[in-house]
């Protein structure tokens, strides 16, 4: 999880390298680095920290070169410092690198034994020595060929060498690497978000792939070295979407921008004219599919989860929800008749990546809810359902956390009507419902102000709980990961109505649980489970809709009241104050909002 970037051109490249590294941050900052071959020779700067420590440094060695690589890490092998920084370089080549070399014990050890001496504790540094090694005897292309053999794990290369002027090699087994195409330079990437700047024209390399950028010239390869062609594709450019605007964090933005996203996604799939939902070129009739099965991580994990409660109130599927990471390697039972939905805002997750890729092995139906539409994920599953939330760059998901579960949701009425589990009256009720979210959520937006009157609670305590019934529960688990990764408290989201058999014990007196209890059919059981911790000393923080019936209980904290809707969209309402509570915390905390520690937009290490 980590960010590449390479530069071939006839100028000099470390000022559009630091711009690109930059926008790369959000994989990764714990530490950062470039070298650039400059006279013949090759030259690194690098640091622990972001790219601003990096620049300064830059300043200071006047690095130039009109070849060039960067890279931000996040640390897999070896702590995070500037020895352990990347570029990893010997006298005749550099190397970034983003994944994990699962070999590099054994490659270390036969290379040591040849004389090699290693600086750092990173696997990468293994690939430095064995390309030195590969180029004494074998030109560029053959010593590619050969470490790409050698090397086991997944990872995405990009390379620079004293003897190529003008030459960067990239290679692809597992993470993302895309090309860009520019007027005289050409760029490598680990996305196309970081060429953005720089061009709109750009290639992507399929695993096992490799290819040789000069400033005038791409060239692909297969892994035995047989060229391949490659379609150039064009990005659509939305540039103000990587703007904070007045906003102090992308993150605030973000979460601000959820009514307008909503209706973006809603006029994009829902069809006005005849009531009805746009999911055009579905590759499968609903009636092959008689279960479906729903894989992610994170916070895309939370949105699976809720939409099998909806797949399974309004459908006559099986529905199953998986952790990706647990699904791959898994003895799974394979169903000709399943659907495999892979839910990830960046469409690059490893081992939501992972799982797809097991699924297409076996030949499955594969469909992916995505937002980056360019994404490994969503380029290598049979059928693609974009968010349409436009980018997402605080790194904690919100507003694609609102997209995946619309979509989820469009898509679970959408089958439930073809297969006629719901009557086209329910059916065009429930699009009905649909045409009013946007404006509840702006309505949720203002619930900011009792909010920040609270958070203190929250960072002061031991810990806190987030409790919900049915629809409620996936939500109270993306409250307490939302907490837990922004403000750094510990923070548990359980099933209310499993307190009683253990987790009660940790209810002391004074600490905050935050109860979701929209009036649904499971509000009175939630508000019994809530009355339970409150007689053990809880302060609860009660998030319900507004009604004329008073809540039934005593020695309630303080509670939130979202707008009505219907049962299935109460998700989406109470999501929004818990955004708010963690973002208002981690600011009270004097946090790094959008970069909090140790987490990265795109995991694309297992
Ligand atoms: C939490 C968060 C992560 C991601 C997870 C999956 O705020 O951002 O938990 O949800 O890493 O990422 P994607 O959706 O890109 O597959």
């Amino acid at each position: 999880m980590c960010g590449i970037v390479g530069i071939t051109s006839n100028k000099s490249v470390t000022s559009m390298i630091i711009n690109s590294l930059r926008k790369l941050e959000y994989r990764g900052y714990d530490s950062s680095g470039i070298a650039t071959l400059y006279n013949g020779s090759i030259n690194e700067v690098k640091c622990e920290g972001r790219v601003d420590t990096l620049e300064k440094n830059l300043n200071k060695t006047k690095l130039s070169g009109n070849v060039g690589i960067g890279h931000v890490r996040w640390a897999t092998h070896g702590i995070p410092s500037t020895l352990n920084a990347h570029p990893h370089s010997s006298e005749n080549v550099s190397v970034v690198h983003n994944g994990i070399i699962e070999n590099s014990t054994i490659l270390k050890k036969i290379l040591v034994k040849k004389g090699h001496v290693f600086k750092s504790q990173t696997d990468t540094e293994v690939i430095t020595h064995l390309i030195t090694e590969y180029l004494k005897k074998n030109d560029l292309k053959n010593s590619i060929i050969k470490i790409l053999q050698d090397l086991k794990g997944s990872f995405a290369l990009g390379i620079i060498f004293k003897d190529q002027p003008d030459v960067i090699v990239g290679a692809r087994r597992g993470s993302p690497l895309a090309v860009g195409y520019g007027p005289k330079e050409n760029y490598l990437g680990s996305d196309s978000y970081a060429l953005k700047s720089m061009t709109n024209k750009v290639s992507y390399l399929n695993d096992g792939e490799f290819c040789i950028i000069k400033k005038d010239n791409i060239d692909f390869f297969d892994e035995k070295g047989k060229k391949v062609n490659k379609k150039i594709l064009e990005l659509s450019s939305n540039e103000n979407n990587y703007d904070k605007g007045e906003y102090k964090h992308f993150m605030a933005k973000e979460i601000d921008e959820q009514p307008i996203t909503i209706k973006n996604c809603i006029n994009e799939y829902i069809d006005k004219i005849n009531n009805d939902i746009n999911i055009f070129n579905f590759p499968w009739k609903s009636d092959d599919i008689s279960s479906i099965v729903l894989i992610g991580c994170g916070t895309a994990y939370h949105s699976c989860l809720m939409a099998k409660y909806w797949f399974e109130q309004l459908t006559s599927l099986d529905v199953s929800v998986d952790i990706a990471s647990e699904f791959r390697y898994r003895k799974n039972r394979f169903k000709k008749d399943a659907l495999y939905v892979f839910v990830s805002q960046s469409g690059e997750t490893a081992d939501t990546y992972g799982a797809l890729d097991l699924c297409n092995k076996n030949n499955m139906k594969t469909c992916s809810v995505v937002n980056v539409v360019e994404s490994s994920i969503a380029r290598d599953s049979k059928f693609v359902l974009p968010i349409h939330c436009g980018p997402e760059i605080g790194v904690a998901s919100t507003k694609a956390f609102i997209g995946q579960m619309l979509v989820l949701y469009l898509l679970c009425i959408k089958i439930a009507k073809s297969r006629k589990d719901i009557s086209k009256d329910i059916f065009s009720e429930k699009i009905k419902s649909l045409k009013s979210l946007s404006g509840l959520i702006k309505e949720s937006l203002k619930t900011e102000n009792e909010i920040q009157s609270i958070c203190n609670s929250f960072i002061e305590a031991k810990g806190s709980m987030f409790l919900g019934r049915g629809y409620s529960f996936p939500i109270a688990l993306e409250g307490a990961l939302k907490l837990k990764e922004l403000a750094y408290v510990h923070a548990e989201g359980y099933p209310a109505g499993e307190m009683k058999h253990g987790p009660l014990a940790l209810i002391e007196d004074g600490m905050p649980v935050v109860v979701l209890a929209p009036r649904d059919k499971y509000y009175k059981k939630t508000i019994s489970n809530m009355q339970e911790v409150i007689a053990r000393g809880a302060k609860v923080l009660l998030i319900t809709n507004k009604s004329k019936d008073e809540v039934y209980s005593e020695n309630i904290w303080q509670t939130i009241e979202v707008e009505n809707t219907s049962e299935d969209l109460f998700p989406f309402l109470v999501t929004v104050p818990l955004q708010k509570l963690a973002y208002y915390s981690a600011l009270k905390k004097g946090y790094d909002i959008d970069k909090p520690r140790n987490l990265a937009k795109s995991v694309t290490v297992e």
